[in-house]
């Protein structure tokens, strides 16, 4: 059943290019309009909304932090992201006019679906994005988008990941689409670069594997390991930080690279292991080079700097111990790509300490219990 791997995890990581495609496949026509005829939701109900608010928990919870920065971009409509345990406990803004999007590999997960029973008592609709077909989230929401990864046994969440990306960003050229905004074209244009990220993460799987691996097998004995990104990079820094944590038993954080000089920056000292996502160079104003000021400032005081960036970027070279380069792609698309590396890290790090990492101590593949 693991096709030859020696994880079920190792497979997933290997399944992700189909996992994109097929969440992909079917969702638009030739002329490149969306079309998510499956959703059954009323499309007068589309346009009225007024706030977009996203509930879910751990990795899915990631997912809809790095669609937040494409939606908003998008559709102009304000998104919040909420750990869906947290926005059932207080008592929080929800209408008529609200846009829930649960997302849940599992479908299963009882903090979502308290979430989605709570919102939808304050009269908000709730479109789930979910993996499993019939679960209780998505029979609980007024409509459904499924991510079509194929089934996830390891209990770290690697291609559901990024399927959930994939969805997110789907619905919100929907709904740029729906609502008429200007930019028609421009859709076409990202529909068309989603279509070139499995073979991307392909080239990933097949080029960049293995020095990820042997990084990984270097620091067997790192005692913590520290993430930073900005904008989409941070989301992803914490879903890298989150897979260590779960996997292989180590202390890891994910920061905003700009939040380094409010406090973070006191924990490096000689030899502390930072990885950083660097983004596209030719992407949005200044980013590239604040992230590349950051990576000089951990540097300066000693710290072992890995760094993931794209191809072509010769710039990151000064202040890296180590660059792993992935495909070119857009700002918006690039955790599509980003996050694999740092999958592959995890995995291969537990596996270095001899840990199973399929099924990671105290943890279960979907949660339950509240
Ligand atoms: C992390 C992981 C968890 C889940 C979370 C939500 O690798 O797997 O953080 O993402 O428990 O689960 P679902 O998506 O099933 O609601």
């Amino acid at each position: 059943e693991k096709g030859g791997f020696s994880s079920f995890m190792d497979k997933e990581i290997h399944d992700q290019p189909q996992a994109v495609g097929d969440t992909l496949l079917g969702r638009f026509d030739t002329e490149g309009k969306l079309s998510l005829d499956e959703m059954h939701i009323d499309e007068n109900v589309l346009k009225s909304i007024d706030k977009i608010v996203v509930v879910a928990c751990g990795t899915a919870a990631y997912a809809g932090q790095v669609a937040k920065y494409a939606i908003e971009h998008w559709c102009r409509i304000p998104v919040e992201v909420e750990l869906a345990h947290e926005f059932r406990y207080r008592d929080p803004v929800v209408n008529e006019k609200t846009l829930i999007v649960a997302i849940s590999q599992s479908g299963e997960t009882m903090d979502t679906i308290m979430a989605v029973r709570h919102a939808r008592q304050q009269g908000a609709k709730v479109i789930a994005i979910c993996n499993t077909f019939g679960s209780t989230i998505p029979r609980e929401s007024d409509a459904v988008l499924y991510t079509h990864a194929g089934p996830e046994i390891a209990v770290a969440s690697t291609k559901a990941f990024l399927s959930q990306v994939v969805a997110c960003y789907l619905l919100g050229l929907y709904l740029a689409q729906l609502r008429g905004n200007k930019f028609r074209d421009e859709i076409a244009l990202i529909l068309k670069e989603l279509q070139t990220i499995p073979e991307k993460i392909q080239r990933i799987l097949d080029e960049g594997k293995d020095q990820v691996l042997e990084l990984a097998r270097r620091n067997e004995d790192v005692g913590s390991v520290l993430f930073l990104g900005r904008h989409v990079g941070y989301p992803v820094a914490m879903e890298g930080a989150l897979k260590l944590k779960e996997l292989a038993y180590i202390h890891a954080e994910g920061f905003a690279a700009g939040e380094l000089k409010h406090g973070p920056i006191a924990l490096i000292d000689d030899g502390q292991l930072v990885i950083i996502v660097v983004p596209s160079k030719r992407g949005r104003d200044s980013l590239h080079a604040k992230v590349i000021s950051n990576i000089q400032e951990v540097r300066a005081r000693g710290a072992n700097t890995v760094v993931i960036a794209e191809e072509g970027d010769e710039d990151v070279r000064e202040f890296a111990s180590e660059v792993i380069y992935v495909p070119e792609t857009t700002t918006l698309m690039a955790p599509l790509l980003t996050t694999v590396p740092l999958q592959i890290f995890a995995m291969e790090l537990a596996t270095a300490k001899g840990l199973d990492v399929d099924q990671p101590r105290n943890l279960a593949k979907s949660v339950t219990v509240e």
